[in-house]
């Protein structure tokens, strides 16, 4: 996909003295704080990470407006828990300068120089922002000369400050974490290295049929765990006892399986797991084959022989595209398939994504960080790019790449 780069208008000095728009996403998790009740950020990755946008527009001497959505709160309606100011606070500590927080700043009136940086308050407060409101988009348009898409999380919402903007800006371009996304992406989905597996595992079918469906005609194996799992094993033919499943998909299940196999790919399916009685951290785990899985049991991870098969393929893998633990890997005794997992993917050669909270929960539980090839800021964004969609930002970009 052909698109402007940040980094290119910054190295060829266009973006020196200029008015550079930077949406982020900096929609980062808060809880009161103990002491005075007040909000802190309990994780601030995305923070983090929409740093370099930042430094970037500073380096250049760019005139630098930096805006996220916090939440969804409602439009109009200032409320203090709305307040971006935390974020303000925490970028001024990352970036080692005063980070001024602005309100009201649809219409202008405020004061940036060149070699500055302000925090534009949540411009989900803003009306017209969640519809993309055309005369939202024109005043967005005037605040800059340089619209900087940086938001992945947020890049599959139309919205004012994720769209509009980018279609009224004189120019519009990706930031370097949209950027870094967009490439890992393409580099994972459009052109992969193969064998390309993926794993697709999490509680429902439903929730990720349509991943399952768009999948199924790119990879060569399609690994799934959890409930989505115990579905797959029902369709199958095989006893899942008590455990989590969706009777009523069980067609879809098979047309995934059918279509992979008619081109020569798999959807593995366990040959052992680990089950209990009931769902719990002290539940005693025991191991078997899929075929004794008996009336009262719970599946609640795939079992060592499975998880060492599969992380042979993982191994041997030119690309992986993760997207959900196999087994509750919360509760120790029913960690070992995820584990082993996240292990194969760290340890293979082959170029591997992965993003969802619980993915990353697990990534970090495993350490596994620096042996990932890329982990996505995107939640909802992620699972929309593995869906095949083209996200809003995506084609937007592109569009004014062409014109
Ligand atoms: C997220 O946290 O998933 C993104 O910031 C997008 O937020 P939204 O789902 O409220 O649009
Ligand atoms: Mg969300």
């Amino acid at each position: 996909m052909n698109f402007l780069r940040f980094s290119d208008l910054c190295a060829s000095g266009q973006a020196t003295g200029k008015r550079v728009f930077i949406r982020a996403d900096l929609n980062v998790p808060l809880e009161a704080g103990a002491l005075d009740g007040a909000l802190q950020i309990t994780e601030d990755t995305r923070i983090r990470a929409s740093l370099p946008a930042m430094r970037m527009a500073l380096d250049a001497g760019a005139a630098v407006m930096v805006t996220s959505h916090l939440g969804r709160p409602s439009e109009g309606l200032w409320r203090p828990e709305d307040s971006l100011a935390p974020v303000a606070a925490r970028l001024s500590e990352l970036l080692g300068r005063p980070v001024p927080l602005i309100a009201d700043w649809v219409d202008g009136g405020f004061e940036v120089q060149p070699g500055q940086l302000v925090l534009l308050e949540n411009c989900r407060l803003n009306q017209g922002e969640k519809k993309n409101s055309p005369e939202l988009a024109a005043k967005l348009g005037r605040l800059c000369d340089i619209f900087v898409h940086d938001a992945f999380g947020t890049a599959h919402r139309a919205e004012g400050t994720t769209y509009g903007i980018a279609e009224t800006a004189p120019l519009a371009c990706a930031g370097p974490l949209l950027a870094a996304e967009m490439d890992a992406i393409s580099k994972a989905l459009a052109n992969p290295q193969r064998p390309l597996l993926a794993i697709v595992a999490g509680s429902k079918v439903s929730t990720k049929l349509t991943i399952l469906q768009s999948l199924s005609d790119k990879v060569d194996g399609l690994i799934v765990g959890g409930g989505i799992a115990n579905t797959f094993m029902l369709a199958a033919g095989l006893p899942i006892g008590n455990s989590l499943a969706e009777p009523d998909l069980l067609d879809q299940a098979r047309a995934v399986m059918a279509a992979m196999k008619a081109r020569g790919a798999e959807v593995p399916i366990p040959t052992d797991v680990v089950v209990a009685k009931r769902f719990a951290a002290d539940a005693e785990a025991t191991v078997k084959a899929v075929a004794d899985v008996a009336a009262d049991d719970l599946i609640l991870d795939i079992g060592p022989a499975t998880a060492a098969r599969l992380a042979a393929q993982l191994e041997g893998a030119g690309t992986i595209v993760w997207n959900g633990p196999v087994g509750v890997f919360e509760f120790e005794a029913f960690a070992g398939g995820t584990e082993a997992i996240a292990r194969a993917i760290a340890s293979s050669p082959a170029f591997s994504i992965a993003g969802g909270g619980d993915t990353l929960a697990a990534i970090a539980k495993y350490g596994i960080e620096p042996q990932v090839g890329y982990i996505s800021t995107g939640g909802g964004a992620f699972l929309e790019v593995l869906e095949g969609r083209t996200l809003p930002a995506f084609e937007v970009l592109a569009r004014r790449a062409a014109a």
